[in-house]
Parts: structure tokens; C-alpha cells; sequence
């Protein structure tokens, strides 16, 4: 199928390179939107590797999914600027409101909760990516606002 066809050329653009499983992971994920699992046995058969070995991996890396991610994804800096002006907080109201933990996607596949660290807007903190768009001094209540705007 068209994962196994994406998967051959992206190990064989890696052939030769050492340790070449993250930089195939990062390739599969950049390629399809997500890592679904059906990658795990296909990488393994092809690395040579066991398909424990492989799920370990990317079960490991908060990076990979195993799910498209929703239409639009909010990222909380976890960073410590943005940690000491109530970034914790407001991730912990993220999960809350949105009823999903990070990583996760909300049911109706409108919106992907995710941690980030350092979104290079530490002055203004605590910031927030919605989409490509970056925002600074998220309150609870502007999040809400913000995350409403995605549905
Ligand atoms: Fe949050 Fe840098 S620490 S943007």
C-alpha cells in the first residue's frame, strides 16, 4: 500500500547512514502527518530490527504519534520563562478544557493539545502557538477564546 511504498523510499534515502531509525521516524511522521503502526513491523523487517525495538522508539519520543493530528494544534510552552509565569497552569487548564492530555487529539479531530519547550517568545510569556500563529501572556480564559476559534 501507499504507507509501505512511503516507507521503502524513505529507508532507502537513508541507506548507509548509521543509527538511521529516529531521522527514518522524523521522515515517516514528516511525511504522512503521523507514525501509524502499521510503520512498526515494515521499519523493523527492513532495519533488521526487532518490532519491540522499533515500538520502543517511538513510543519513547513524544515527537511521534500514532494518530493524524487534529486541524489545528496548540502548543503550551513548557519552558522555564514561561514555567515561572504560569505555563504549568495553564497546560494543566489545556487537559481540562479540552478534555485530552498532551499528545492527544479531541474527538471531533478539531484540535491536538501539545507541549512544547521554548517557543522563543520568553519575554512574553506564558506562550502559546495556535497553528503558526504565536501568542504571548495566555491567560486561561484568552486560551479558551484562542481554541474556541479552531472549532
Ligand atoms: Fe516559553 Fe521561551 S520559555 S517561549
Amino acid at each position: 500500500g501507499r504507507v509501505a511504498e512511503i516507507v521503502g523510499r524513505i529507508v532507502e534515502a537513508h541507506r548507509g547512514s548509521r543509527g538511521p531509525l529516529l531521522p527514518i521516524l522524523h521522515a515517516v511522521q514528516a511525511e504522512l502527518g503521523h507514525v501509524p503502526p502499521s510503520v512498526v513491523p515494515l521499519l523493523a523487517e527492513r532495519l533488521n530490527l526487532s518490532r519491540a525495538e522499533v515500538h520502543g522508539v517511538v513510543t519513547f519520543y513524544r515527537d511521534f504519534r500514532a494518530a493524524p493530528p487534529g486541524r489545528v494544534t496548540v502548543r503550551v510552552c513548557r519552558a522555564e520563562a514561561c514555567q515561572a509565569v504560569g505555563g504549568q497552569a495553564l497546560l494543566e487548564h489545556a487537559v481540562a478544557s479540552l478534555g485530552v492530555e498532551r499528545g492527544e487529539t479531541t474527538p471531533d479531530g478539531a484540535v491536538t493539545l501539545d507541549e512544547v519547550f521554548c517557543l522563543g517568545n520568553c519575554a512574553l510569556g506564558p506562550a502559546v502557538q495556535v497553528g503558526d500563529r504565536l501568542h504571548g501572556r495566555v491567560t486561561p480564559a484568552r486560551l479558551d477564546a484562542l481554541i474556541g476559534q479552531c472549532r
